[in-house]
């Protein structure tokens, strides 16, 4: 017998991906599914589907007993959360791709959707086109992960990429990620990191049963990277990228970032060129697995959203395995970092808030120290973050808290700090 619905979607937002939903499910004759109305802001703007299809009445949809599914695609999370909630309570199905909304708003969404018993999917929030949430829930569920790390912005990967492979200045690597759409006018929730940092929170829920608040993890993006920094990693067979990432530590915390990082170029998230994404899962059976794809556009997108419309046509929920596990993971704030941090030769860094140092090279044009600092130290100060310093993770620069090593920091003391 047949577990199939059929189902009636209301659509919020027509734009980048709600249209090519729009287009991908006219395509998708073998799903029992079609929307019913569209609600969108401007009642005066062109649309490519029939007229009959909009409102800008958001109730004619939350209200309407016919519709069983409501897919959010819209650019105003407030709003984004307003339709979140009143479609859960009124016991409709929910697909969102808004990471932002989901990020800040996890535990009580989770609540609300377990309470009325409904299903909230968002595949399309974290990667778009890579099915990672779903295969965290589902493949990984009763492996032990040891480590994920991703590159799961488009936009700084694209800036970055013009940066190190075609040496353009950063603003002229943004204003051309920005002409070819692949990053927004206000550039901001990607290029300080925040968009991966939301993503990261809900790949945290999925592969560790965490759900922890985006302002408690270590979060920094690449507007301080130069021309300096990206010498020294090609010298280093490095390349620089934006990477999130989660790794537990030997008490069981997990040490969860978000860090311009040197990426060796033998490993695979070298391989992640211009606006790609892709994830690196290493896990106690399955070993090591990659995931590269296309993290945002209309098609890639709407093929996520797509495929979670699918899932709920046979009743698929997340079931959040890792939290009814019951792990009792928690964020660590004791990891400790290897970190280089590039600075001009005229700005002293407080060298005695490193726990060891390994490198100081002095140069007039600009200088580096590569040593250890713990994560907590970087998450209460802010020195590091300053226009003029440039900070990069290594590549398995996130080691465990070891005895204080011997700092050289009192070679330095005539120095003045930042
Ligand atoms: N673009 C991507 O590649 C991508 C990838 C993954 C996730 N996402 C997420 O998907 C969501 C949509 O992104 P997008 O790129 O499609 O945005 P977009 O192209 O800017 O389109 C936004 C749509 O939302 C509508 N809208 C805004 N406020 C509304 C409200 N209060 N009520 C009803 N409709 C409203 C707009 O209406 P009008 O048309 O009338 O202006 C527009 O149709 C965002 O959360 C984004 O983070 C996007």
């Amino acid at each position: 017998m047949s577990t199939q619905k059929k189902l009636v979607i209301g659509l919020f937002g027509f734009g980048v991906v709600g249209e090519g939903l729009y287009l991908a499910l006219n395509n998708a004759i073998y799903l029992d599914a079609s929307i019913k109305k569209v609600c969108i802001k401007d009642a005066d703007k062109q649309r490519n589907a029939p007229a009959r299809l909009f409102t800008t009445n958001p109730d004619e949809l939350l209200d309407d007993p016919e519709i069983n599914v409501i897919v959010e695609v819209i650019n105003d999370t407030a709003a984004a959360k307003a339709i979140a909630l009143k479609a859960i309570a009124s016991g409709k199905q929910l697909v969102s791709a808004s990471k932002k909304l989901i990020a800040e708003n996890l535990q009580e969404l989770i609540a609300l959707h377990s309470h009325h018993n409904t299903s909230f999917l968002y595949e399309s929030s974290v990667c778009a086109s890579i099915p990672v949430i779903r295969n965290l829930e589902e493949y990984y569920n009763n492996d032990f992960l040891q480590h994920l790390s991703g590159i799961i912005n488009g936009s700084t990967n694209f800036i970055l990429h013009k940066v190190f492979e075609d040496n353009l200045e950063y603003a002229d690597a943004l204003r051309l990620a920005q002409d070819l759409g692949f990053a927004e006018l206000d550039p901001a929730l990607d290029v300080q990191g925040t968009d991966a940092l939301h993503k990261l929170v809900i790949l945290l829920a999925h592969a560790f049963g965490i759900v922890a608040r985006p302002d408690e993890i270590l979060v920094n993006g690449i507007r301080n990277i130069n021309g300096y920094d990206v010498r020294y990693a090609k010298q280093h067979q490095s390349q620089i990228k934006l990477v999130a990432q989660a790794k537990p530590l030997q008490n069981g915390d997990i040490a969860a970032l978000v860090l311009p990082t040197l990426v060796r170029n033998s490993s695979p998230l070298s391989f992640v060129k211009e606006e790609y994404n892709g994830i690196l899962i290493r896990s106690s059976l399955a070993d090591e697995q990659f995931f590269y794809g296309k993290g945002a556009g209309s098609f890639p997108t709407a093929s996520a959203v797509l495929s979670d419309i699918a899932a709920l046509s046979y009743g698929y929920k997340y079931e959040y395995h890792k939290l009814r596990q019951q792990l009792g993971n928690k964020l660590a704030d004791d990891a400790i970092l290897k970190v280089y941090v590039s600075h001009p030769h005229n700005v002293k860094l407080p060298l005695t808030d490193f726990r060891s140092i390994q490198t100081i090279h002095d140069d007039p044009e600009r200088s580096y120290i590569i040593g250890e600092i713990s994560y907590h130290y970087l998450l209460e100060n802010d020195w590091w973050q300053s226009e003029h310093i440039s900070l990069l993770l290594f590549e398995d620069g996130i080691t465990e808290k070891k005895a204080p090593a011997h700092s050289q920091a009192s070679y330095y003391t005539s120095h003045q700090t930042v």
